[in-house]
């Protein structure tokens, strides 16, 4: 199993992917739908994820296949994303896989979504491989973990509110950005001054030591409202409009440097040499700089294309190659759980 061809499929939130990933970890084929539809709702509608899931994931799959020059039936293991997420979105690619590896008589495996976050940077970077630290950033996570080995695991830190794109999602809407709010903040941030608004940086005091509880964890919900509350002062001054790059940079920078002091005291508190950023806030450039600003000379940052940041089927084939070469399998009775436990994390 350690060169079999495997064939990926994740459906855990709004986006339909597809990937083909050759014995030599070459990706020969990868697709990415990304839905559009959520736009006006601020957020991802779950059903209308589920139902736009259903209506592309067979072209996705054909796509990825044709882009990889092969058939279902060369595929030689499949592999899928089995949780966390939104449960009706992952039964569709649960019940695809295994649709499709039943009647080919092929082996199949259930993977974790964060897991797979962890397996994006390695490949395009073989040195992003353990030890090191990781902060994966998405829409529904925000975890600072010890990467003892492939498998092993140990968490070091989460948010304990909202996670770190959540904020972002959030923090776009109440000064009338786009959705996803990430990419809206960023651009807007780029015209703004951060000190005009200066927010307090959440979870960071200067006496921490190792072994409070929140010496690792991180919150994000202060933070909105703090934004919530200038919102409002300045939309009664009639001022808001021209502050807000002033508002989105203001938030960026404390955001950032929350997620920037965890990262290197992680660092530093496990002699790490190595960080490995994952999740779709990781394609935030002030986060990636800020981090490696803040590194020793020779501890290197790994950030993921933004293709592979985000939600993709490529890492899922990689994590999946790790645990079908450990001898890994599932069974007909693989469920969808939309709160799958991640495995490996003591
Ligand atoms: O990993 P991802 O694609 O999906 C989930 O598993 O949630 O992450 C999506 C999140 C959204 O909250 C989005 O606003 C955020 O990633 N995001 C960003 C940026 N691009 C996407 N956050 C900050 N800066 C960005 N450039
Ligand atoms: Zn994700």
């Amino acid at each position: 199993m350690t060169d079999a061809t495997i064939l990926a499929v994740e459906t855990s939130c709004d986006d339909t992917s597809a990937a083909v990933l050759s014995g030599e970890d070459e990706l020969l084929g990868h697709v990415i739908a990304t839905q559009d539809l959520h736009g006006d709702y601020g957020g991802v509608v779950p059903e209308i994820a589920s139902r736009a899931q259903l209506q592309v994931i067979d072209s996705v799959v054909g796509q990825a296949l044709a882009e990889a020059g092969i058939d279902l039936s060369d595929v030689d293991a499949f592999a899928v994303t089995a949780g966390p997420g939104l449960i009706g979105s992952l039964l569709v690619g649960v019940n695809w896989v295994k649709a499709a590896a039943f009647s080919l008589g092929r082996p199949f495996i259930g993977v974790h979504h964060m897991e797979a976050h962890l397996f994006a940077s390695v490949l395009e970077d073989p040195r992003a491989r353990p030890p090191f630290i990781a902060l994966l950033v998405s829409g529904g996570h925000t975890l600072l973990l010890h990467v003892r080995d492939w498998g092993d695991y140990r968490l070091l830190g989460q948010t304990r509110d909202d996670a770190a794109g959540e904020a972002f999602d959030k923090v776009a809407r109440l000064l009338g950005l786009d959705y996803p709010g990430g990419p809206a903040i960023e651009k807007a941030a780029r015209e703004g001054d951060s000190r005009r608004h200066p927010f307090p940086v959440p979870m960071v005091r200067g006496n921490q030591r190792a072994g409070d509880v929140d010496y690792f964890d991180m919150s994000f919900s202060g933070l909105k409202t703090a934004v919530l509350m200038r919102v409002r002062e300045l939309e009664s001054e009639g001022r808001l409009q021209e502050e807000v790059p002033h508002l989105a940079a203001a938030f960026q920078a404390a955001a950032v440097e929350q997620l920037t002091v965890k990262t290197v005291r992680a660092v530093a508190e496990m002699d790490s040499q190595r960080v490995v950023l994952g999740g779709g806030v990781a394609r935030n450039r002030s986060l990636a700089r800020s981090i490696e600003d803040r590194l020793a000379p020779g501890q290197i940052v790994f950030v993921p294309s933004p293709r592979l940041a985000t939600d993709n089927a490529a890492m899922v084939a990689k994590a999946a190659r790790f645990r079908l070469a450990r001898g890994e399998r599932s069974g007909l009775d693989l469920n969808a759980r939309a709160d799958l436990p991640m495995p490996g994390v003591t």
